[in-house]
């Protein structure tokens, strides 16, 4: 009987020593989690915008529209999964999500929650006073996450998202078909047009 109990508490304690050395310390997670999200972010929105521009410009405005978080393009729905999956693998985490949000939204599939509502407001607050704008990381529930700035970098931006003036006519027509509540316009050159959003599980 006491040789049982005894096996018991040896392999209860060696699996609470196995799991010691697996799990990593909030510090490190939030370490890891800026450093995925930065490589995360590069790889996702890079190409996108390259081909973004690239389409504007080869084929024009109007042809460019479903290149704007490429939801239609083989880039989104075959290349990033596998980059998702690529980095689950090296990183050794559980999941790994990378996507987009914003206050003013054109697609409401990217609507942040409260949480990532509070960081996007306090941006907002920031950029009105000049302030410097800073990605931000932290544990929301368990969940880890990433949250880099994207900014109205180019003017080639405003043909889609700026006043009523600004915008290509045409291809704001055809994005008012595909999103009729749309509320990403009126943005001028380098405002804060939302963040990506990457989601970690560790
Ligand atoms: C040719 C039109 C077009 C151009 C140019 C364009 N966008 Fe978009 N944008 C869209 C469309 C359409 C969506 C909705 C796509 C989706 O997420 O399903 C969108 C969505 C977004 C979103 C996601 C948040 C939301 O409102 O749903 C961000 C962020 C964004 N655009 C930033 C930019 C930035 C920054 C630029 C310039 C580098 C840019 N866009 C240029 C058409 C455009």
């Amino acid at each position: 009987m006491k040789k049982r109990i005894l096996i018991v508490l040896l392999t209860v304690l060696s699996v609470i020593n196995i799991n010691c050395k697996e799990s990593i310390s909030e510090e490190e997670k939030l370490k890891k989690t800026a450093e995925i999200s930065k490589i995360s972010a590069r790889l996702y929105g890079g190409p996108l915008v390259d081909m973004l521009f690239m389409t504007m410009h080869d084929k024009g405005v109007k042809n460019a529209v479903e290149y704007c978080g490429g939801y239609a393009t083989e880039y989104t729905k075959k290349t990033v999964p596998k980059i998702e999956q690529r980095m689950i693998q090296d990183f050794n985490i559980k999941s790994l999500d990378v996507r987009r949000t914003a206050l003013k939204l054109r697609n409401p599939g990217n609507k942040p929650s409260e949480t990532e509502e509070k960081v996007l407001l306090e941006w907002e607050e920031k950029y009105k006073k000049n302030e410097e704008i800073n990605p931000a990381f932290f544990n929301d529930n368990g969940i880890y996450k990433g949250m880099l700035p994207i900014k109205m970098t180019s003017p080639d931006c405003l043909n889609c998202h700026g006043s009523e003036e600004r915008r290509h006519k045409e291809a704001y027509a055809k994005i008012k078909e595909l999103f009729p509540e749309d509320k990403a316009v009126d943005y001028e050159l380098n405002d804060i047009r939302g963040a990506i959003l990457v989601k970690i599980e560790f």
